[in-house]
């Protein structure tokens, strides 16, 4: 995840304190709203993502400082789902972020600074792909102030706005405004140049020194409203590392793809009999957040429940060791590669492995022996129950050094938000109903 964070950035409950934060606007009431059946179809604009996986890095001490980033959570941006951009007259490959909303690229050339001392002097690498060349035809807009972005992992980018048409998947947001970053600490893959930010344009709105500029926007939300698309997309994100293939729209080489589908669904097969419904929560969800705001920023949903099992065998069904009913926020985030949940609830899923998890310092996060018996672990929404894969409850792909113990895709935070990442999100296909401020989920077939 690169979202612009927040619980661990006590600017956000100042601006709560001082009372800057704008009258909420509902947009809700002139909207259909769902009732019964799901009228989602097959989006015609469903664009292969490709996904990347980077090797895993090591957050400097010095920024878990800086950015109260939790030392257990480091290494966990280790994976990519980009999609290209065409920007004016030029691809530009970026990653999509479900928990961030500004649409940026660097701009050629640009400056890829170090945070911290490097020895022996050596040239930082920001990872990032070949840049947006030249000048926008929008544009820059010049009475805005800098665009500045810090993540919660330590990055950062600069640079400013300006206007230019976005098109992706043949869906085209006029005038867009976006960023050209000319400055930056990065941590990338080497491929994409950027980030594409699928969250709501309140988030735009917490820049500038009082982080209380007016909102704009996004590219999504430009799409929408101007009726190219129904105010919908969604996501089926693949385990595996699949390219992903630019130039077919549609059902292509099968369920390994990854998809973003704009206006409606991924062309992936489902279990229809799982489709279920849960709203879209406002900032104020999360109260560690210090917003007192209706407005939505971030997709927050509050599950039913979570569930740890013990897995059945053919003649035995599976035993419910825990069913945790509380309803707790979570963001649906597609750059956190891991889930997170209190400690509470992650030590009894630990425990349920056969040998059970143990916390290795190497690493950083918790690992069982890679051939532990799994448990299974479940996110309750509505009537069905969502449940992890085993491989990606325990990483096999994801070893120590002695390749024995392998990581375990959920880790434990006491401090909010609790995330619903990618190893949740491989399971299923997720609809970010926009216009009727709800999340759909359903069970991916086996693939
Ligand atoms: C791309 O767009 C820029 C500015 O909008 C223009 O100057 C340039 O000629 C275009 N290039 C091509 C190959 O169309
Ligand atoms: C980045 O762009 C801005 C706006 O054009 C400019 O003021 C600034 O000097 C540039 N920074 C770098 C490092 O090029
Ligand atoms: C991508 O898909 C198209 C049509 O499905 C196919 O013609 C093309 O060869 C594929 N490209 C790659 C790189 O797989
Ligand atoms: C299933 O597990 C039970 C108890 O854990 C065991 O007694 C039984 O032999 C197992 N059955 C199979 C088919 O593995
Ligand atoms: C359920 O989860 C909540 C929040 O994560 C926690 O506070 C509570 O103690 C848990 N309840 C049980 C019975 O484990
Ligand atoms: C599981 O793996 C460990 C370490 O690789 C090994 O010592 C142990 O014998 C294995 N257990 C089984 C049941 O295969």
């Amino acid at each position: 995840m690169k979202t612009a964070f927040i619980a661990t950035f006590p600017w956000l409950s100042s601006i709560a304190a001082a009372g800057l934060l704008r009258e909420t606007v509902s947009r809700d009431a002139a909207l259909p709203q769902l009732r019964g059946a799901f009228r989602d179809v097959v989006s015609t604009h469903a664009i292969p993502m490709r996904k990347h996986k980077l090797a895993p890095s090591t957050i400097h001490p010095a920024l878990h400082r800086r950015a109260n980033v939790p030392a257990r959570l480091k290494n966990i941006y280790d994976v990519y789902y980009s999609i290209d951009l065409v920007v004016g007259n030029q691809t530009v490959a970026v990653s999509v972020d479900t928990g961030s909303s500004d649409t940026w690229m660097v701009q050629e050339p640009y400056e890829c600074v170090s945070f911290w001392f490097e020895p022996g002097g050596s040239t930082p690498n920001c990872g990032l792909g070949s840049g947006f060349k030249g000048a926008l035809s929008g544009g820059t807009l010049p009475d805005l102030p800098p665009f500045v972005r810090s993540y919660v992992d330590g990055t950062f980018v600069s640079g400013f706005y300006g206007q230019e048409d976005v098109t992706i998947g043949g869906i085209t947001a006029h005038n867009q405004r976006l960023a050209l970053v000319n400055y930056t600490y990065w941590h990338g893959d080497g491929q994409t140049s950027g980030l594409l930010g699928l969250a709501y344009p309140y988030l735009t709105s917490l820049d500038g020194s009082d982080q209380n500029q007016p909102p704009y926007d996004p590219v999504f939300t430009t799409m929408w409203r101007s009726g190219a698309i129904d105010p919908v997309f969604s996501i089926a994100l693949s385990r595996s590392e699949d390219q992903g293939n630019q130039t077919g729209s549609g059902p292509s080489s099968g369920q390994k793809e990854s998809y973003l589908a704009l206006g409606g669904l991924p062309p992936v097969d489902v279990d229809e009999q799982t489709w279920a419904r849960t709203p879209i929560h406002s900032m104020k969800a999360v109260p560690q957040w210090g917003f007192e705001t209706d407005e939505r920023g971030m997709y927050i949903i509050k599950p039913d429940a979570f569930v740890v099992a013990k897995a059945g065998n053919g003649s035995d069904p599976d035993v419910e060791l825990v069913r945790n009913t509380t309803q707790i926020p979570v963001l649906i985030d597609n750059l956190w590669i891991i889930l997170t949940h209190s400690t509470g609830l992650v030590n009894q899923l630990y425990a349920a492995f056969d040998p059970p998890a143990k916390y290795m310092s190497t690493g950083g996060l918790f690992y069982a022996l890679c051939n532990a018996t799994v448990p299974k672990f479940g996110v309750q929404i509505g009537d069905s129950t969502f449940y992890m894969a085993p491989e990606d409850l325990l990483r096999q792909t994801a070893r120590d050094p002695t390749k024995e113990w392998c990581r375990i895709g959920i880790t434990d935070t006491d401090s909010p938000p609790h995330v619903l990442g990618v190893s949740f999100l491989t399971n299923v296909v997720s609809v970010f109903d926009v216009g009727n401020s709800e999340m759909r989920f359903a069970a991916r077939k086996k693939y």
